[in-house]
Formats: structure tokens, sequence, C-alpha cells
């Protein structure tokens, strides 16, 4: 990636310890502002330290940009709402990982090398029998995920001449292990693909067919679904692409580096929040509806708990997704007639935090998990297996920074420094002066 045109013509000053150095500047194509302290640490002998790296910036990406204050999210330059609302989730994979959307004859392709690589080998079907009865779908995703390496190995060496094959096979699989992991935690026979339908009836069809009960595909679950994966798509350097990148730049093979991110997915405070959403719903309604007693605790600085859902690293606005997602579960509900209590809680959830004066001063507003429990709960989903379909969503951004960094002359392996805090040099002492 040539950055030459992005350094602006003035530069940061620094003055440590009475020195005084330049810092190129860099302006984004959308106007972010950028100090380049890659000479940092060799020009002054000093490091910068950002827990959490709320300041740093880890690379250049054309993939996504946001704008947290203004609500905004791009994939590849498109705004979000109209994706959403005119694509399918094949078409924004496509886009994601290979920077325009698919012609007709390119999505044709890609749904036939999806349609082609849907299958897992039937050996990995077995390992499904040895995960104990109960186990977290997130860690047999990423099992599952990291073995497909030893299946697939003949991506290693040659990554991104073969990725339209690895892009499809992931996306196709990583659908294929989702529904079997389901079947499989069912105690039901698995249902394999099938290549009359398309990605997401598919993926219903595997999850929801039984030789008792035929599915019958409904397009509105199958245009929710669509929705919701393509809301999840990608959200530029959060903690599962971080991940994956970081993995990735110590040149480990994608679905080891993709392992990786769906570990990273899996926690509450990431992709893991759209269960704790409904569970905390749920919580609340089972105490008999009242959700005030839970927004004082969480404005209770001495009480860990917090509202789920709530609260972004970088939205300080309305999480443009959130919106989309709100509307889409009323229209769902109301087209699959189903009433839930849960969604009216939700609302009023919502509608009290808004104008709270701690929500506000602190810009927390309802995040993308707030509202997508509910339809996935509506269109049949169990709870466990939420944080798996925002993985199924996530997949092709992962695969898209991961296909980035690869191909980037300015990569390097990734490795934080950090300022040392523990005993400073000390003499060895033997086991018999150690005491008791
Ligand atoms: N409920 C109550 N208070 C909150 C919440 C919340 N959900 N989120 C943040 N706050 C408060 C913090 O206590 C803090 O208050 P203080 O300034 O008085 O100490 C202030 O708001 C700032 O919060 P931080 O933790 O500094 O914000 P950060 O950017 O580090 O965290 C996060 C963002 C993790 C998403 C946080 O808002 C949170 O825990 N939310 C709930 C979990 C959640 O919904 N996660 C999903 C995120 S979306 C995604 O990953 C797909």
């Amino acid at each position: 990636m040539k950055l030459e045109k992005y350094y602006a013509p003035e530069k940061a000053r620094l003055i440590v310890e009475g020195r005084e150095y330049e810092l190129p500047i860099l302006i984004g194509e959308e106007g972010e502002k950028a100090i380049d302290i890659s000479k940092l640490r060799s020009n002054t002998g000093y490091i910068t330290l950002d827990y959490g790296y709320i300041n740093t910036g880890s690379c250049a990406s054309a993939i996504t940009y946001l704008d947290g204050d203004r609500g905004i999210l791009n994939y590849r330059g498109y705004p979000i709402d109209d994706l959403a609302e005119k694509c399918t989730f094949v078409e924004v994979a496509y886009l994601l990982v290979h920077g325009s959307l698919p012609t007709v004859k390119q999505l044709k392709h890609f749904s036939g090398l999806l349609n082609k690589y849907a299958l897992i080998h039937e050996d990995m079907v077995h390992f499904f029998d040895r995960f104990p009865q109960g186990s977290p779908p997130m860690s047999i995703l990423s099992s599952m995920v990291n073995a497909l390496s030893v299946f697939y190995p003949e991506m290693i060496n040659d990554p991104l001449l073969q990725i339209d094959m690895m892009t499809a096979r992931l996306i196709s699989k990583v659908r294929t292990i989702a529904a079997f992991s389901y079947k499989k935690a069912m105690g039901h026979p698995l249902v394999y693909p099938r290549h009359d339908y398309s990605y997401c009836a598919n993926f219903l069809n595997m999850m929801f067919h039984t030789s008792v009960a035929p599915y019958e595909v409904n397009p509105v679950v199958v245009d929710v679904l669509n929705k919701l994966l393509i809301l999840h798509g990608d959200h530029e350097q959060n903690c599962s692409t971080s991940t994956v990148r970081l993995v990735g730049s110590a040149h480990v093979n994608l679905y080891a580096s993709i392992s990786a991110g769906i570990s990273a997915l899996w926690g509450p405070l990431h992709g893991g929040a759209n269960q704790a959403v409904i569970e905390m719903l749920e919580r609340i309604q089972h105490e008999g509806g009242n959700y005030r007693k839970y927004i004082e605790k969480a404005k209770d600085p001495n009480d860990p708990f917090r509202l789920v859902g709530f609260g972004h690293r970088v939205y300080k606005n309305h999480d443009p997704r959130s919106r989309i997602i709100k509307k889409a579960c009323d229209d769902v509900l109301g087209a699959l007639r189903i009433t839930d209590p849960l969604l009216d809680l939700a609302k009023e959830i919502e509608e009290v935090a808004l104008t709270d004066p701690y929500f506000i001063e602190r810009r927390l507003y309802p995040n993308v998990d707030f509202y997508s429990g509910i339809i996935y709960k509506a269109i049949g989903i169990p709870k466990d297996m939420f944080t798996v379909m925002f993985a199924l969503g996530r997949l092709p951004g992962w695969i898209a920074h991961w296909k980035e960094m690869w191909d980037d002359a300015n990569w390097r392996i990734g490795r934080p420094r950090q300022i040392y805090v523990g005993p400073v040099t000390r003499p060895f002492v033997p086991m018999e002066e150690r005491g008791e």
C-alpha cells in the first residue's frame, strides 16, 4: 500500500528532554489525521503507552471507513444502509474481499465456488462427536476452523494466488460447520448443503430441515438473515479483526488466523454481547420486568454490571447498524406475526437510557447487538449460536483484512512494546535461602 500521497506538508513537533523532533503527519481519504511515530523510538528512545490502543493506528486500510462521531459506516466506500437494503450477503462478501461490487459474471463465479466448497471433509464431521455435550459452539467453531488448515493445506505456500478458493472455502465451510454443530448439539442427523439454494437459504435449511418436518424456505427470514450478516461484515480494526491481523502478521495461515479471530469475538465485551443482551433481557423479564433496577446497577461505579448492548469503543453517537437492525426487528417480527415481550422491554430500556444523564454524558447508545438477538430468536436460532452468526457475518471482513495485510509492502510482524514495572535486576536467591 503506497502511502506517499497521504503525507501532509506540515509536521508535528515533539519536544523531549529539551530536544525538538519533527514527526510526519498523514491525512486519510476521509480526513482522519495521524502522526507517524514509526521512527519515534529509534530517534528519541521513547515509546508511546496506549492501553487498549485507543489512539493507535496499526495499519492503513482501504476496506471500511467509520466515523463514530457522525455515525457513518461504509464498506469500500458504499454506505452500510445501501448495502443492507440492496445487496445479498454474498455480494457484500465479494465487495469486502475484492474491493468492488461483483458483476453478474463475477457473482455467478463466486457463488459457484461457494457451492463447490460447501462440504467439509467427512473425517472432520467425526470431530463433532468428540466434543463434550454442551460445548460452547464458538469453541467448536474456532477449533474446526483451525483444523481446516490440515485438511486443506494447499494454500499455505502461496495464499494470495489462491485467495478466491480460500475465501470461498472459508465462507462456505464455516456456514456448514455452524449448521452441523447445531444439529450435533440437537442430536439430529446432519443436513448437507444443496446447490439449488442461496447462501442464506442453504444455511437455514441445514439448520432447520428434518426428515420429519421438511424446512420451507421463508423469503422474509432469508432477507433478514442477509441483512444481519451484511451489517456484521466488517468494522475496521475491532478486537477480533486486529487479532486476525496480529496473528496473521506472523505469517501463519489464513485458517489459523481466522480461528484466533473467532476466539476474540467470543468475548462478552465483543461479539458475545448479542447472547448476553438476550440473557440480560430474559433475566429482567423473569424478575418482573423491573429494568430500572438494572439501569441503576449499570450506573453504579461500585457495581461491575454493564447494560449489555450499550456503548461502543468507536461510536459515540448512534451506531448506524443498530438503527437498521431495530427496524428489521420490527419488520420481521411483524411479518412472522411474532410478539416478543423482550422487544418491548428492549425498547423501554433504550428510551429510558437515552434520556438518562449517565448515558448521555458518556455518549452511550445501543450498539449492533442490542436488537440482533431478538431477531435471531424470532427466526429460531438458539442463544448459544448468536455469536456464531456474528462470526459468519464477520468472516469476509477478517479475510479482507488478512489479504490486505499480506499484500501490504509496509507489513511488519506485530510486536507492541511495554513499560516494565517489575523488580529491577536483583541477585538470584538459592532455594535454601528462600525461607518457608
Ligand atoms: N453500561 C454502563 N456503563 C457503561 C457501559 C455500559 N454498557 N459502557 C460504558 N460505560 C461507562 C463506563 O463505565 C465508563 O464510565 P466512567 O467514565 O464513569 O468510568 C464510560 O462509560 C466509558 O466506558 P469505557 O469502558 O471506557 O468504554 P470502552 O470504549 O473501553 O468500552 C465497550 C466499550 C466495551 C463496548 C463498553 O461500552 C461495554 O462494556 N459495553 C457493554 C458490552 C457490549 O455491549 N459490547 C458490544 C460492543 S459492540 C461489538 O463489539 C460488536
